[in-house]
């Protein structure tokens, strides 16, 4: 399964403590740790012992301590201690099988199997962003596969129905012409335009939005504003949000956005709060689409040329070998 040797986010980095944290990444449950170094740890949530979840145990003496004969492991995954045989030295063979973990954008991401060529972490930002202020969103834990999450961040022809008054309006729902380019990772969208009421926390007025669209890799999106011409303040900047999600089950996933925006007074909830609104109107329409997982066969649902972007991000999906979350 080429998906396993993907990075993927699992958490906001604040909410990985010594506290164990159960997730789950491709139906696979795992749990999630820091120890006192601050490296972060990801391991199968699963005793090696008698197959008890780590997620319900604790960290005593840095080790992760199983809750069901406290078996200890270090940072490693070594076992170091075992309480029924308080003189028993574990061999190197009592140890949990460890994946690889990263932080980045705020969040841990884990990679299941390495793959033969080391998988990029999707982008975000870059250069141009350094200098605008970092906000994560969610998580938002959906009842659908990931394609259909970032399907929907692609989409500009529903701006006027389900975010009517905020993202669209039904006076203005045509999607000019656009163009669609692959990249290494991914795919490339620019040109791509909406009349928007309300596109931000601070419009005070309709505007013609332009932006560019990326698919950065098969479960990962970011969009980026284009600075409007003239505009002193947001010269060279490019506000954007990264659409980061978890492949939780082919059929339910758990999203972060990432805001960078030029905006560095509001507060960060005031922030989120947009950004909750806005999602919560895409949620339910989400869910209700059948079917749940992505159909790579073109002939399965029918397209127009305002869906460039899906078409193309459905061609893009096949030539990756994604079998995860698509039908
Ligand atoms: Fe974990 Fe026995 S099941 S210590
Ligand atoms: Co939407």
């Amino acid at each position: 399964m080429i998906e396993a040797s993907l990075w993927h986010p699992l958490a906001l980095a604040e909410q990985v403590s010594s506290a164990p944290l159960p997730v789950t990444l491709l139906a696979q449950p795992l749990v999630l740790w820091r120890s006192a170094d601050g490296v972060a740890h990801a391991w199968p949530d699963r005793c090696p012992h008698r197959g008890a979840k780590f997620s319900l145990g604790q960290v005593v003496n840095d080790r992760l301590e199983c809750p069901y004969h406290g078996w200890q492991f270090d940072g490693q995954g070594q076992c170091r201690h075992v309480p029924a045989l308080a003189q028993f030295v574990p061999p190197a063979t009592h140890c949990v099988q460890t994946y690889r973990v990263q932080e980045a954008h705020g969040l841990v991401w884990v990679q299941l199997t390495p793959g033969p060529e080391e998988a990029p972490l999707p982008a975000f930002g870059g250069a141009s962003v350094t200098a605008l202020r970092a906000v994560n969103c969610g998580p938002y834990d959906v009842a659908t596969s990931a394609p259909r999450i970032v399907e929907n961040f692609l989409d500009m022809a529903h701006f006027g129905f389900v975010h009517e008054g905020w993202l669209g309006t039904r006076d203005a729902t045509d999607v000019p012409e656009y163009q669609v380019q692959e990249t290494p990772t991914g795919l490339l969208a620019t040109g791509c335009q909406a009349w928007q009421p309300r596109s931000n926390l601070h419009a005070i007025a309709p505007a013609r939005v332009e932006y560019t669209y990326e698919v950065t890799a098969p479960y990962a999106a970011v969009l980026a504003k284009v600075p409007e011409a003239g505009s002193t303040a947001v010269d060279g900047w490019r506000e954007s949000i990264g659409l980061f999600i978890c492949p939780v089950t082919p059929e339910s996933s758990r999203v972060w956005f990432r805001l960078a925006v030029a905006d560095f007074e509001t507060p960060d909830e005031k922030l989120q709060a947009f950004q909750d609104t806005i999602f919560t109107q895409d949620q339910p329409v989400l869910e209700s689409q059948q079917p749940k997982t992505l159909p790579l066969d073109l002939r399965a649902e029918l397209h127009t040329v305002a869906d460039k972007m899906s078409s193309s991000y459905r061609r893009y999906l096949q030539r990756s070998g994604i079998t995860f979350g698509v039908c």
